[in-house]
């Protein structure tokens, strides 16, 4: 045949054709994987709030696929084909500019969506998504169920428990700071409440931690650790005031009778620092207070529970210690101690 210009034109359109017909057109018909068993319809609500998250183009910066590799995001396992059986389309997407969102159903409670919809700043202070306080009402509690429900049974599951322990958090919240604080030591781990802290109220510590607060903490625990941060309108329980720990007259539980001051668990206030690194690590399930794993390791967790109890509950700083390095600009140690290397 002659390679005149039409017949390759003619060639070219006739393999595209068939590339799209076997690669489109034939699975987007034939592929029907059947649904997982954790998945579900979705509820009429639940698809008007997908809408909002069509509309508002959501599926730039977030992608709704669970990868292998995903692990440690707290996303369970990867996705099957049969979890997009009730998608249509599917919202995959390809950008990952914010967390992933195919298993986001219970991970924060209802009103962190709240604060979080209003402005991300509010929680996370140095957020770059944009504010979606346009959405409002009605639409913005649709947007929330739908974000509830990803993650199929186990999302939606994991939503309503906490939507339960949000009643009780509310109870002790509304008997003042004292029963407040005394009701949460009493879901921690005792082991975790006397730990003794690795990291001593220095100078140093108390100033790293500051810079961790402002970028972590403020937008909820305000700048002055009174729990009037920007978010605080939108939260119910409220962000914990600091400022009154220490007044509610409440006191750490000891095993052994009386109280007795220990400058390594600094229990000048109710809320010891292992008992901060506690709930930093893990949030308080059913309330706003986010989990900081796998964003905040160890060292800072802590610096950032002994800025919290120095700024705000009157811990006292331990000025002899601190890391060797900081420890030489005080002048605290001699030239010979100074070229070990820190410990
Ligand atoms: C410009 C990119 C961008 C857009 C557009 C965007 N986000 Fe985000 N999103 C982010 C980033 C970055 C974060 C992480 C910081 C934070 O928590 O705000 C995030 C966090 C989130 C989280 C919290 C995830 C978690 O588990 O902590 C949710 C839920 C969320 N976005 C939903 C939405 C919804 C719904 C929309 C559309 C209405 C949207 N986002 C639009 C960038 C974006
Ligand atoms: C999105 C809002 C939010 C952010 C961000 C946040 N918290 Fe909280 N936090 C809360 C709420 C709400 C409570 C109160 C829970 C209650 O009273 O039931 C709380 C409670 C606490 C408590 C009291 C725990 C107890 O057992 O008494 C500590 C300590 C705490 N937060 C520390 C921090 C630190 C440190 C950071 C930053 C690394 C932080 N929080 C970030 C909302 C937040």
């Amino acid at each position: 045949m002659k390679m005149t210009p039409i017949t390759v034109a003619l060639g070219a359109t006739l393999i595209f054709l068939s590339v799209a017909l076997a690669n489109v057109l034939i699975p987007s018909v034939v592929f029907r994987p059947p649904p997982t068993p954790n998945t579900r319809p979705y509820t009429a609500q639940e698809l008007e709030g997908r809408e909002v998250y069509v509309k508002n183009g959501c599926v730039y910066c977030h992608s709704q696929d669970t990868r292998p590799m995903d692990w440690g995001e707290g996303s369970g396992f990867a996705a099957q084909p049969g979890d997009y059986a009730y998608d249509s389309p599917h919202l995959v997407g390809s950008a990952r500019n914010g967390p992933d969102l195919f298993r986001e159903g219970g991970y924060h409670p209802d009103d962190w969506h709240w604060a979080h919809f209003e402005n991300p700043r509010y929680t996370r202070p140095q957020s770059f998504m944009p504010s979606y306080s346009y959405i409002k009402g009605v639409e913005r509690r649709n947007l929330i169920a739908y974000l509830q429900c990803l993650g199929g049974r186990m999302g939606t599951s994991r939503a309503n428990q906490q939507r339960e322990l949000k009643v009780n958090l509310v109870k002790y919240y509304e008997k003042g700071a004292g029963e407040n604080v005394a009701y949460l030591n009493s879901t921690l781990p005792n082991d975790w409440l006397a730990m003794p802290n690795p990291e001593p109220v220095s100078r140093g510590s108390v100033e790293r931690g500051r810079v961790l607060y402002v970028a972590y903490c403020a937008g909820c625990h305000g700048e002055h650790g009174d729990g009037r941060g920007p978010a605080k309108t939108y939260l119910n329980p409220p962000p914990m005031d600091f400022t009154l720990v220490q007044a509610s007259g409440a006191r750490p539980q000891e095993p052994t009778s009386g109280y007795h001051y220990d400058y390594r668990k600094n229990e000048v206030s109710a809320i010891t620092n292992g008992a901060i690194y506690y709930v930093v690590l893990y949030g308080i399930p059913g309330s706003a207070m986010p989990q900081f794993k796998g964003q905040l390791p160890s060292e800072k967790i802590w610096d950032v529970g002994n800025y919290v109890g120095w700024a705000f509950m009157g811990w006292k700083m331990e000025p002899d210690s601190g890391r060797i390095e900081e420890l030489a600009k005080l002048n605290k140690i001699s030239k010979k101690d100074r070229k070990k290397p820190p410990a």
